[in-house]
């Protein structure tokens, strides 16, 4: 304060306030553009080519089509290398911090993925790539048995979303939201009988559930029903680091952990594994737990394959296990992506508010400032 008195109180203040001002305004105005920038970029990747028939020919590997026309790996898909062997560096820490929160939840530290996720942060924006490819694992694997309710086709071409190109300000006009909608069957009144029917969805519409109601989810999935997983990742403790793990979790369970059948052992999985260890010390007891759903992800799934006909994509050069861009579809990728798409999915208003916020924050410190030189203007010749 002493400081600013020094500073102000010299023989021209009115001077020395709109050079600052005017120094703060050149400023601000340089976060609010870079910040506004941000949005105008339009979408590095090609709109992926999203197969429209997903279900996989006869004989396809490790896959079935169930009646219903749900796809369903057949076989636990590959363990993915990375994930740490749970036990292998639980026994003593069992016993150190047997009953904290971590171990209440039986969940161990969450994996993060390399170098971190892109959009966390105040300034951090979701990667248009992976929510790409992750809609495309959304769309080729999970929605056979997650719908995502809350979230309309029109949402994928919004500011900041997967789809968003600058060219349509009106999402429900985008090309690539209309194909991609079109994909999906929702059940609605035919305008001219008055009967539901299944028809091809429109921008307008939900992403639409699999199953009609619970009880035909439950009794399609051995009981469990398929959480919904428009806001997956707010309702987890962990977020899209929960997801990623979890997608990797699906390891084999340690010795002296009874697997029952229909139950899938996940070291990452929000469960307790304390009434099916019989391991003699239940301090040990394994991290993670039990649940309904069969490893979904399998390494190099041919459901996400890129295009590679009459060499459309470079043909020969154009490796099958891969992206529609490039990346491999190791199951690994595959768990990132669908985690940041399912995290943009969950909130996909955040980085309009993040700009919202670089551009608030600068005026109100330049307000707080003019509020500081006027009160030191009003108050000059008061004695107080
Ligand atoms: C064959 C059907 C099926 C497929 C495919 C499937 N799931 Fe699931 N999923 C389930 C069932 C059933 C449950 C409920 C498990 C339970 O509560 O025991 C579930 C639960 C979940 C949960 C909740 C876990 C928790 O903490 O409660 C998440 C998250 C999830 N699935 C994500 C996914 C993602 C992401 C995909 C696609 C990569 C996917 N699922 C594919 C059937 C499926």
């Amino acid at each position: 304060m002493r400081f600013a008195k020094l500073a102000l109180s010299k023989t021209a203040p009115a001077k020395q306030a709109v050079a600052i001002v005017a120094i703060l305004g050149i400023a601000a105005f340089g976060v609010t553009a870079f910040a506004q920038q941000q949005p105008a970029t339009p979408p590095v990747e090609q709109p992926a080519p999203v197969p429209a028939t997903p279900a996989p020919e006869a004989g396809a590997p490790a896959t079935t089509v169930a009646p219903d026309g749900t796809v369903a790996p057949v076989e636990p898909a590959p363990v993915a290398a990375p994930v740490p062997v749970p036990v292998a560096d639980h026994g003593a820490a069992a016993s150190d911090h047997a009953g904290d929160e971590e171990h209440a939840s039986g969940g161990h530290h969450e994996l993060t993925p390399k170098g971190g996720w892109k959009h966390d942060g105040a300034f951090g924006t979701f990667d248009v790539n992976a929510m790409q490819r992750g809609f495309k694992v959304y769309k080729a694997v999970c929605s056979s048995c997650h719908g995502m309710k809350l979230l309309s086709f029109r949402n994928l071409g919004d500011v900041g979303a997967p789809f968003y190109d600058p060219r349509y300000p009106n999402p429900n006009d985008n090309p690539v939201v209309k194909k991609l909608a079109s994909e999906f069957m929702v059940t609605k009144e035919d305008p001219d009988s008055g009967a539901m029917v299944a028809m091809p969805a429109i921008p307008a519409d939900a992403f639409p559930s699999p199953y009609a109601n619970a009880t035909a989810a439950a009794v399609a999935n051995g009981g469990a029903v398929p959480p919904d997983l428009s806001v997956i990742v707010k309702a987890r403790n962990g977020g899209a680091g929960y997801l990623y793990s979890l997608l990797q979790g699906y390891v084999p369970p340690p010795q002296g952990l009874v697997v029952t059948p229909g139950q899938n052992y996940n070291a990452y999985f929000h469960g307790d594994t304390a009434s099916q260890w019989i391991g003699k010390d239940p301090r040990n007891k394994p991290p993670g737990g039990f649940l309904a759903m069969a490893p979904p992800l399998q390494e190099f799934d041919i459901r996400l394959q890129r295009d590679c006909v009459e060499g459309a994509q470079g043909g020969a050069s154009c490796d099958p296990n891969t992206f529609d861009d490039g990346k491999p579809t190791t199951i690994e990728q595959q768990a990132h992506d669908v985690a940041v798409f399912l995290a943009w999915a969950s909130d996909p208003r955040t980085e309009a508010r993040k700009q919202l916020g670089t551009a608030v924050i600068p005026f109100l410190f330049l307000l707080a400032i003019l509020t500081f030189l006027s009160y030191r203007r009003i108050w000059r010749n008061v004695e107080h």
